[in-house]
């Protein structure tokens, strides 16, 4: 499962990439609003943090298929031809991702909240499918199942599509996600730092450490042997 930052803050950026093995950042004009600077300086400082092969994604904000179409150029002129442009599935969202297609654009369809519109986004042509999860949950929906059965469907279909499930708020929905094989999910820089944390695993290297020391000195590591 590919893991991506769901944010635009630089300094979680740079904290997550140096410490944890994940594949890009994905972000959305609302956690590029947060930031509050331009916009596209941010994603291009975005851009150089990240390594050649790790995949930024970044949305594009017109409403209809034409001018989405030469957002996503300009995007893709400043940001590097291989930026993900995040493309909602709205009627003209998918309008501008069968034309986007032809030309071999990376696509990400974002806001989707349903299997079906993942369904018409795949057939457009968008390389991943944002299903988001939390936001599910929050008007009574199973987020988690809805991202299962958006996963289940495309596999079916054979689609070069894969999932990039989105909006989680607990480590939980992500493990469920990962059990079901899913592509991709992005999550944002506090909950993925508690992908890691048990309590028994900081107690086991408490007790290692004063074990070792007891026989040799405090602070001693196996260099001071
Ligand atoms: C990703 O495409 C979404 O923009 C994002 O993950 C939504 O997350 P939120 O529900 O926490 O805002």
């Amino acid at each position: 499962m590919r893991i991506y930052i769901d944010t635009a803050n630089i300094a979680d950026i740079e904290r997550i990439i140096t410490k944890f093995p994940v594949d890009g950042v994905t972000t959305n004009p609302s956690l590029l609003a947060r930031e509050k600077i331009n916009p596209m300086e941010q994603l291009k400082k975005i851009r150089n943090l990240l390594d050649e092969d790790m995949e930024l994604h970044a949305q594009v904000l017109s409403d209809n298929a034409s001018d989405m179409i030469a957002e996503a150029d300009y995007m893709r002129k400043h940001l590097g031809e291989q930026t993900f442009i995040k493309i909602p599935v709205t009627h003209e969202g998918i309008r501008a991702m069968k034309e986007l297609n032809k030309t071999g654009v990376n696509m990400t369809a974002t806001a989707i909240y349903t299997p079906m519109q993942a369904v018409m986004a795949a057939k457009a042509g968008a390389k991943w499918t944002a299903p988001y999860v939390n936001r599910l949950d929050m008007i009574g929906a199973n987020g988690v199942q809805v991202a299962i059965d958006i996963h289940t469907i495309l596999t079916r279909m054979k689609e070069k599509t894969d999932l990039l499930a989105a909006s989680f708020k607990n480590v939980e929905q992500i493990l469920k996600l990962a059990e079901a094989g899913v592509g991709a999910v992005t999550v944002a820089p506090e909950l993925l730092e508690q992908l890691l944390y048990h309590p028994l695993t900081n107690q086991a290297v408490i007790d290692f450490k004063n074990d070792f020391e007891s026989i040799t000195a405090k602070g001693a590591t196996m260099k001071d042997l």
